[in-house]
């Protein structure tokens, strides 16, 4: 939420007059493309700093609470590191057995308490709607990184700007982006493709039977205007793919683990399928991988995931500075 410019705790010397200072990230829904441009022009500014002076002290004095319900690496890390190259500080909750969490204490109880001691948070929490209870709850702004199965808003920014990145900016309209995995429970393609509808593109689905696209999403899409269709096999549709997105099947979100069983493996990524695919297409997984992808596929210059994790630092870095009134 963002704090009102009479707040009597307002910090001094931020710039409250920067368009998103104070600003929630909660849902991808929030953003149009001058929102993108901004971000990403951010973003590449974060990257060439990075590569420059490696760190700065842009958000000196800042501290960031990270808390996460559930098991993170790299978003985690890389809000982690992201606050300390911007010169702030981290207060990390990554088990939350050992916090207050444990003795029953409500989030909105947590974020009140944890934004006494910091400037923002970082949020991932298992249940869908999570974000936008904390952000009701506290004044300081509060980063969606994950709610169950619903968004992951700042995943989509990375993704979007790995895109981008890879090929080359304005190049996005007219792409064949097509979504392959676990795409009933897999949020981070819940929120890349709401955010991909502010382009001209075409999205493919593909995935069991029993885990595909929620139709609240594809209503989204379809309500932008943007073509999609859904299908049983990967090969009829990677020769016109521009992007490829794999998604691990999410284990845990089965209610039944025997059907898990019966859907693991049915799509794999080798390089003999990796034939079939474009010369210039780009794979891109937000990771973590299972065994959607055979590692031989990992040096094959179209894979873009390893690169994709380092553009998550530079986007990370610019919402971070955005909402603190830094950019
Ligand atoms: C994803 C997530 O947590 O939704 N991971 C990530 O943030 N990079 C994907 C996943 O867990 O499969």
């Amino acid at each position: 939420m963002p704090t009102s410019p009479q707040s009597p705790h307002l910090p001094f010397g931020d710039n409250i007059h920067t368009p998103w200072y104070g600003k929630d990230i909660l849902s991808v829904k929030q953003f149009d493309r001058k929102d993108l441009d901004y971000i990403f022009g951010v973003a590449h500014e974060m990257h060439g700093m990075v590569d420059r002076i490696g760190t700065f002290d842009l958000l000196k004095g800042k501290i960031l609470a990270n808390l996460f319900y559930e098991p993170s690496t790299r978003t985690s890390s890389s809000f982690h590191a992201a606050m300390e190259r911007l010169g702030g500080s981290v207060i990390p909750i990554n088990n939350v057995k050992f916090s207050s969490v444990s003795k029953g204490e409500s989030l909105a109880d947590t974020v009140r308490s944890l934004e006494c001691y910091s400037d923002v948070i970082v949020l991932r929490h298992p249940e869908m709607g999570s974000a936008k209870i904390a952000a009701a709850a506290a004044s300081k702004p509060i980063l969606n990184a994950g709610d169950g199965v619903g968004e992951h808003p700042t995943q989509a920014l990375l993704d979007l700007f790995t895109i981008f990145s890879e090929l080359g900016e304005g190049e996005i309209d007219g792409l064949t982006v097509t979504m392959l995995g676990d795409l009933k429970y897999g949020r981070t393609v819940h929120s890349l493709a709401r955010l991909l509808t502010l382009y001209d593109v075409k999205l493919n689905y593909v995935s069991p039977d029993i885990l595909k696209m929620p139709a609240e999403v594809m209503e989204d899409v379809a309500e932008k205007g943007i073509p999609q269709a859904e299908y049983a096999s990967l090969e009829e549709i990677l020769p016109e793919t521009d992007v490829l997105y794999v998604t691990r099947i999410q284990k845990e979100r089965f209610e039944n683990p025997a059907d898990y069983k019966k859907v693991a493996d049915e799509f794999i990524i080798d390089p003999e399928m990796m034939q079939l695919a474009k010369e210039q297409m780009i794979i891109m997984h937000p990771l973590p991988r299972v065994n959607e992808i055979t590692t031989d596929v990992d040096s094959d210059p179209r894979a873009a995931y390893f690169r994709q994790m380092e553009y998550g630092l530079y986007v990370r870095m610019a919402l971070l500075a955005m909402v603190l009134g830094k950019a």
